[in-house]
């Protein structure tokens, strides 16, 4: 049975996991990086100087937890972009090293291809499904046709969703990662009708054609409504603010991804199976992900996501992601470099 090791630092999380073809996972070790907390967003610099302090004692670790050795790995995936680029250098260094030394086939993987694929390392979700990718850097509608062949339907013209969490956390004092903590608050609002009438924001994009997102209008009007308040800001307002801007969020999502279902079941009239699969960090989201579920319902297509615990980053998407292509064949040189910028329609596929 074949087996991967799959390696991530492209932002602010050192993770190491290893995976079999029969969708075992044996390990899966993430360190979140503490050292960003104090600046309240991810510092290059700091983030790839820890990745190099700790990278090395965890690919230790992981191979004694899953009580192997380097020699029967059957090769070394690794994130080589998009992402901040010293982290990615430090992974893909490590791996073409590893793979140097045992002599094991390298795979560099596209990090968003790592979220797209996620759900069939936990489900048989066949090609093509829907996908929403909504991270901290991306925001996009796409249809995975097969490994490495993605259709863009859409994207942000401006902001990530998950940079609006994150920008609306800190303007509420929150802290960081802001999705998280922008979710938790909006469970503490009591009144929603109160939330809404005391706090109304937009949702750019609604009613118009096509599949692509803007939030950085919201980002503004949140900011223009903390802006009015008082710097101690009452908790029952943040509260409120933060039940206001989730509920626009996910106003914005369905609406767009709505558009793009339809497009979908245009293109795709022989799928069976047709189905909407979100991914990456916001996908932890649930009041998101509960919206997204009714309206597939609505449509009448089924909606996957994965476990909370594999939408963050994490290496078991990239291991899997490195199996889906090492079980096609497709492997990668030891020349290839790492890539901060990387759009996942620019991949060459299979499927
Ligand atoms: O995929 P990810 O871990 O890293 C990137 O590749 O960007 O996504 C991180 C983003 C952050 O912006 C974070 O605030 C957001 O995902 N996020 C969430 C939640 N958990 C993480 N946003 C909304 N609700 C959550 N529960
Ligand atoms: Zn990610």
């Amino acid at each position: 049975m074949k087996k991967i090791m799959g390696i991530e630092t492209s932002c602010d999380e050192t993770a190491v996991a290893i995976v079999t073809e029969e969708k075992e996972l044996l390990v899966n070790l993430i360190l979140s990086q503490q050292e960003h907390i104090a600046f309240g967003g991810v510092v290059p610099e700091v983030a790839a100087r820890a990745h190099l302090n700790h990278i090395d004692v965890m690919i230790v670790e992981a191979l004694k937890k899953a009580r192997l050795i380097f020699s029967e790995l059957d090769a070394i995936a690794v994130t080589a972009g998009p992402g901040l680029i010293g982290g990615v250098l430090v992974g893909v260094m490590t791996a073409k090293a590893i793979a140097a030394v045992h002599d094991l086939p390298l795979i560099a993987v596209n990090h968003l291809e790592g979220h797209a694929l996620t759900v069939r390392l936990t489900e048989d979700v066949p090609f093509p499904y829907l996908l929403l990718l909504v991270s901290g850097g991306h925001c996009q509608l796409l249809i995975a046709e097969g490994v490495g062949k993605y259709k863009r339907l859409g994207t942000t013209l401006d902001d990530a969703v998950g940079e609006a969490f994150d920008k609306t956390a800190r303007l509420l004092g929150l802290g960081y990662p802001g999705g998280p903590a922008v979710e938790m608050m909006a469970k503490n609002c009591d009144d929603s009708d109160r939330a809404l009438k005391k706090f109304p924001l937009p949702s750019p994009m609604v009613g118009r054609e096509g599949c692509d997102f803007s939030f950085s209008g919201l980002k503004t009007s949140v900011k223009r409504i903390v802006d009015k308040l008082p710097e101690k800001i009452d908790p029952r307002d943040a509260a409120d603010i933060c039940y206001s801007f989730q509920n626009s969020v996910a106003k914005i999502l369905n609406d767009r991804t709505g558009n793009a279902i339809r497009q979908y079941l245009s293109l795709h009239p022989e799928q069976k199976s047709p189905s909407l699969v979100v991914a990456g960090g916001v996908a932890a989201n649930k009041m998101l992900r509960n919206s997204l579920e009714s309206l597939s319902a609505e449509y009448n297509i089924s909606f996957i996501a994965p476990p909370l615990s594999l939408c963050t980053d994490n290496a078991a998407m990239i291991a899997w992601a490195g199996m889906e292509r090492f079980l096609l064949g497709m492997t990668d040189p030891p020349s290839f470099p790492a890539t901060p910028r990387w759009p996942l329609e620019s991949l060459v596929g299979q499927g």
